[in-house]
C-alpha cells in the first residue's frame, strides 16, 4: 500500500495532545514549523517522566532495592521497545546516547580510529549533516583514511551513479543521510548499503529525519549502523539512538569507559558488559530513555506511514504555494518526491531577517545553514530559510506560513 491511501491524520485531535500548541507568540497562534530541529512533545511522553521522578527515581543495574528495579526494568525494556520501533533484532542492538551526534562519534571513536588507517575509504555524500561529515573528515585526519563525497544532482537527488564509482574494494564505511534536512531529498539508503556490501564495507544510515518521519525498518534496509534522536520523534531531549548490528557491535572496542560498561574488573584488566550496556557508561539519561519508549507508542499507535503521507502531503502544499512567487528559489527535490520539510532563499533578502519577520507572524522556522554548510556551498548561499512539518501541523498552518513569508518579501522589496 503506498502512503497516498493511508487514511488521513485526524489533526485537530493530535494537537490536543501537545500543551505547547495552545500558546501564543507576540498576540499571534504559535505556528511551529521547525520539527526537523526538535519536535514538540506529547501529554503523555510529558507524564512519563514526570511518573518516574515522581514514583521510581533511582539507578539503573546499581540497586537491589524495590526503585531500582523499577527503573532498571523500565529502562531496559524501553531498548526492547526501540529495537522492536525500528525493526532490529533486540536491545543487543539499540545502544541509548544523547543525541544523533553522540552516535556517529561513537563509530567514530570506537570504531573508525581503531580500523581505519591510509589506503582506507570513508564515502559521504554531499549532503551530510556535520553531525557525519565533521566526524568522519576528523576520523579522516587522524587516521590517514581519504574522506570522498558523493555529489548530488542539479534537482538535489544523490548521484547513485557516481555513487557506484566513488564506493571501491577500499571503502570501509559509506555514512548518508537518509533524508538530507535541507534538501528533503530521501536517499535510497537499501541501495546503497547493497552497493557498499558488494565492496565490504559498512553502512551507517544517518537516520535523524526518517525515522521520526516515516516507517523505517533497518533489517529491510540491511544497514550496518543507524542514529536517530528522541527529540524528533516526540521524545525529549538529551535521548538518541545507535543501532548497530549485534556481530558488528560486538567487534568494537568501547566508547566511554567506567561504571556499568564493564562485569568484571582487577587492578591490571576489565572485561565489558554485554551489548548494549558495553557502550552506556556511567548513569545514562534514564528518565530519557524510558520517555523515547513512550514517544514510540505514541507514534505507532498513530502510524508511521500516517504519518509520513500528511508531512508529504504539506511539504507538496507548501512547495506548490511557494514556488509560485518568481523570487523564491526552494531547493531539493519536486514538491511530490520529497520528505517533509521546505528549504527556501527570497531573492536578496537574508534568511535570518525572513526568520525575523516570520516570527512576529507567530511563525517558527529555521535560518541558517542548518548544520550543512557544505551543501550550502554546493548549493551557492550561505543560508537557507527551512519550515519542517510533523503531524500536529496543517495547511492552514503552511498558509499562515507562505502569508509571513509574502510580508517579508514586501517589506524588503
Ligand atoms: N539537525 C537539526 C536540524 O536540522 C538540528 O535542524
Amino acid at each position: 500500500m503506498g502512503t497516498k491511501e493511508v487514511e488521513p491524520l485526524d489533526v485537530t485531535t493530535i494537537r490536543e495532545d501537545f500543551p505547547v500548541l495552545e500558546r501564543e507568540v507576540g498576540g499571534e497562534p504559535l505556528v511551529y514549523l521547525d520539527n526537523a530541529a526538535t519536535s514538540q512533545t506529547p501529554e503523555r511522553v510529558i507524564e512519563a517522566i514526570s511518573h518516574y521522578y515522581r514514583h521510581y527515581n533511582a539507578n539503573v543495574h546499581r540497586g537491589i532495592h524495590q526503585l531500582s528495579q523499577e527503573a532498571s526494568i523500565a529502562y531496559e525494556e524501553a531498548h526492547d521497545r526501540v529495537a522492536e520501533f525500528v525493526g532490529a533484532d533486540g536491545r543487543e542492538e539499540i545502544v541509548f546516547t544523547k543525541n544523533t551526534t553522540e552516535a556517529m562519534n561513537l563509530v567514530a571513536y570506537a570504531w573508525g580510529l581503531n580500523e581505519l588507517g591510509p589506503g582506507d575509504e570513508v564515502v559521504l555524500t554531499e549532503m551530510e549533516h556535520h553531525s557525519s561529515l565533521v566526524t568522519w573528515q576528523q576520523v579522516g585526519k587522524r587516521t590517514g583514511a581519504d574522506v570522498k563525497y558523493v555529489p548530488i544532482t542539479e534537482e538535489g537527488y544523490l548521484d547513485v551513479e557516481a555513487a557506484r564509482d566513488l564506493i571501491t574494494d577500499d571503502t570501509e564505511m559509506v555514512s548518508a543521510v537518509h533524508s538530507s534536512n535541507t534538501l528533503g531529498t530521501v536517499n535510497p539508503i537499501g541501495e546503497l548499503a547493497d552497493i557498499a556490501h558488494d565492496h565490504g564495507a559498512y553502512l551507517f544510515a544517518d537516520a535523524a529525519q526518517s525515522v521520526p518521519n516515516r516507517p523505517v525498518d533497518v533489517k529491510e534496509l540491511d544497514v550496518d549502523f543507524a542514529a536517530f534522536s528522541g527529540h524528533k520523534m516526540c521524545g525529549p531531549t538529551g535521548s538518541g539512538v545507535l543501532y548497530g548490528k549485534e556481530h558488528v557491535l560486538e567487534g568494537m572496542e568501547p566508547y566511554l569507559y567506567g561504571g556499568d560498561m564493564i562485569v568484571k574488573v582487577t587492578f591490571e584488566e576489565s572485561e565489558w558488559n554485554e551489548l548494549p550496556w558495553k557502550f552506556e557508561a556511567g548513569t545514562p539519561s534514564i528518565a530519557q530513555g524510558i520517555a523515547l519508549a513512550e514517544a514510540c507508542d505514541y507514534l505507532d499507535e498513530i502510524g508511521m506511514k500516517r504519518i509520513q503521507r500528511h508531512e508529504e502531503m504539506l511539504a507538496e502544499y507548501a512547495y506548490d504555494r511557494l514556488t509560485e512567487f518568481d523570487d523564491i528559489e526552494v531547493y531539493g527535490p519536486p514538491g511530490d518526491d520529497r520528505g517533509g520539510l521546505v528549504a527556501f532563499n527570497l531573492e536578496d533578502v537574508h534568511a535570518h531577517d525572513v526568520a525575523s519577520i516570520v516570527n512576529d507572524y507567530g511563525v517558527a522556522i529555521r535560518a541558517g545553514d542548518h548544520c550543512t554548510q557544505p551543501l550550502h556551498d554546493v548549493l551557492g548561499v550561505g543560508a537557507s530559510v527551512r519550515a519542517s512539518f510533523y503531524l500536529y501541523n496543517t495547511r492552514e498552518e503552511v498558509d499562515k506560513l507562505v502569508e509571513a513569508v509574502d510580508a517579508a518579501r514586501q517589506l524588503f522589496a
